[in-house]
């Protein structure tokens, strides 16, 4: 059989593609797979395909990691994960009501009016027949009431399970401490939700040898984040040519800590190829794989203009 050769992206899904790379190959795959929210290239998936997507490709590293490498992979919790099972979320939000009926008195016309509908108490009180509904409902903290529940789903306890099954064991784990996302956070006006703005890295360990060699960074990166558990790096601005990048430097830490010069890095979701770059420019070689024809262009196009020394990364 013919194996995929490195400092290639290849165009495929990962679940069968990742079977054409030679066995313990791989010193360290690094990652950050489709997070189940809505994303155009994850339209297609339901949760129950996007999981088994998830362990399916957790199980290929099994067979492409080196003995004693490295599955990191980068993720993050669903913090709007619908679910038609769980009671309507109730939130009288009395800070935000500009009009001076309380629910006490709805409840209290209701109790006088027992046949009255929400039109006759609003009638009654002199507010719109919304004040009476949102007094008498609360508002869905995710905006209109009619949509479906949603609840926080936790992500990372399932990729464990995928790991621990085919052998991987949860080796460390660290926090990437991006921006705040305000913009995506509407939900947050209603409720005592925090801001999005961390995301995980799971560090699983294929059983075998692995090198330390405390020479590949100096005494502060040490100090200042090679031994931290928690990473603050700025998220990606430019997002218009891709919807989800990672930002270089986190591709090169997790590649400067987990690899060695002239190992092979594999990202089975390489999007516009920003770990490809950070192995080259670190002496390493990659291996890519993506669904997405047109983000293999851009990926490659990164490539050159990296070639040429063109500053990409702002
Ligand atoms: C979160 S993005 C990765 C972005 C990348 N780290 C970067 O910095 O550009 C996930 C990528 O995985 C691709 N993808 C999703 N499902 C895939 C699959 N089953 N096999 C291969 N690629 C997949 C998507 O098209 C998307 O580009």
């Amino acid at each position: 059989m013919k194996y995929l050769e490195s400092n290639k992206i290849y165009l495929g899904r990962s679940e069968s593609k990742m079977l054409e790379i030679k066995p313990g190959s791989i010193a360290l795959s690094f990652w950050s797979p489709p997070y189940f929210v809505g994303k155009n290239y994850e339209k297609d998936e339901t949760y129950d395909s996007w999981q088994m997507m998830l362990k399916k490709v957790i199980e290929n590293h099994a067979t492409v990691l080196k003995p004693g490498g490295f599955l990191v992979i980068n993720i993050a919790d669903i913090l709007c994960f619908k679910d038609e099972n769980i009671p309507k979320v109730q939130a009288l939000n009395i800070s935000q009501q500009r009009c001076a009926v309380t629910r006490e008195m709805v409840i209290e016309a209701k109790e006088q009016n027992p046949s009255f509908n929400r039109y006759q108490l609003a009638k009654l009180l002199g507010c719109s027949e919304q004040t009476i509904d949102r007094r008498l409902n609360g508002n869905n903290i995710r905006g209109g009431k009619y949509q479906t529940q949603t609840r926080v789903k936790l992500v990372g306890g399932n990729l464990e399970k995928y790991a621990y099954d085919v052998g991987l064991y949860l080796y460390d784990r660290r926090i990437w401490a991006k921006d705040p996302s305000w913009a995506n956070s509407r939900w947050t006006s209603n409720s005592y939700k925090a801001v999005s703005e961390f995301e995980d890295l799971y560090i699983f360990w294929k059983p075998g040898e692995y090198v330390v060699d405390k020479r590949k960074l100096s005494k502060a990166e040490w100090r200042e984040w090679g031994a931290r558990g928690i990473w603050y790096i700025k998220s990606v601005r430019k997002n218009d040519d891709h919807e989800a990048k990672f930002p270089f430097e986190l591709a090169e830490r997790i590649i400067k800590i987990f690899s060695a010069k002239g190992d092979i890095v594999l990202d089975p979701f390489m999007g516009s190829g920003t770990t490809a770059i950070a192995a080259i420019a670190n002496e390493r070689k990659y291996i890519g794989i993506e669904k997405e024809k047109k983000y293999i262009e851009l990926a490659q196009k990164q490539l050159n203009a990296y070639a040429k020394q063109i500053p990409l990364f702002g």
